[in-house]
């Protein structure tokens, strides 16, 4: 077995997004601008309604997948093609954006705790156009794996036990666990040896193996990007600890970024902002 070890620590970037959403970006700014598949990652924790009551109104995307995961508050979705509903506490929206679509992301709540991730996760340009779709799961439909002093929340992939997540998705081939880990335990996990890899502390310390041979201790709110290997373990600290674990299959192709459009090409770039100026979306 080859262990993963931490090869990169990053702390998020606090920035502000859609009609004013105070979040932390965590993958998509100069420190990790991308671990190929995953595009982007932000972070959102708020009690203070100024923080995100502005929410997203209607906005595009194109060439990728866009995971919202809500750990505490309420999010409604619309979407150009009439598709609307409400992520709760625990759901999982994992969106295909696919050729084009045009939604919004307004919270459903005017006080109280928002809290969750959205993760941006790449499509190969043969599957860039496809046409969209959702994969929706509340909290309920997202099985928990109890282990001594661990419960995973998978919500993709397959864990070394047997558990499956209600999330599939065969082009990047995504695991998306939800980690939490009693005070002083230890949880091992395997990963696909070539897949890119990394963990992000929502709650307490995680410790792991850096690429020195030493110990690294990630806290609350930072991202640890994983050297290749096909097995990793992470202890928790002294208190309860939460991360996410999240892996996926390196695309390997050029990626030309234009705000909510992510293709191979910058041709293909302006192609999309003359598709959906023209209402082609
Ligand atoms: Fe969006």
């Amino acid at each position: 077995m080859n262990t993963r070890k931490a090869q990169q620590v990053i702390t998020g970037q606090a920035t502000t997004d859609g009609a004013g959403v105070d979040l932390v970006r965590v993958i998509g700014q100069p420190a990790l601008m991308d671990l190929d598949p995953f595009l982007l990652l932000d972070a959102f924790r708020s009690d203070d309604p100024d923080d995100y009551i502005a929410g997203f109104p209607p906005h595009p995307h194109r060439g990728f997948e866009t995971v919202t995961y809500l750990l505490n508050g309420r999010m409604r979705h619309q979407d150009n093609d009439g598709n609307e509903g409400v992520i709760e506490p625990g759901g999982i929206q994992w969106m295909t954006a696919g050729s084009g679509i045009v939604h919004s992301e307004m919270p459903e709540q005017q006080d109280g705790l928002l809290e969750g991730f959205q993760l941006w996760i790449n499509l190969p340009g043969a599957h860039k156009m496809d046409r969209p779709a959702y994969q929706e799961y509340d909290a309920t439909s997202i099985p928990t794996e109890s282990r001594e002093g661990t419960a995973v929340k998978v919500i993709s992939g397959k864990t070394s036990q047997g558990t499956a997540g209600p999330v599939n998705q065969p082009l990047t081939d995504p695991v998306y666990l939800d980690v939490t880990l009693q005070a002083d335990t230890e949880f091992t996990e395997n990963l696909v040896a070539d897949h890119n890899a990394f963990i992000y502390v929502i709650n307490g310390e995680v410790a792991l193996e850096d690429v020195e041979g030493g110990q690294l201790t990630l806290a609350r709110d930072q991202l640890a990007v994983l050297g290749k290997g096909d097995t990793v373990t992470l202890r928790g600290g002294d208190q309860e600890s939460r991360f996410l674990l999240v892996a996926g299959k390196p695309l390997n192709e050029p990626v030309a970024r234009g705000g909510p459009f992510v293709m191979n090409t910058e041709a293909e770039v302006r192609q999309a902002f003359i598709d959906y100026q023209s209402g082609n979306f």
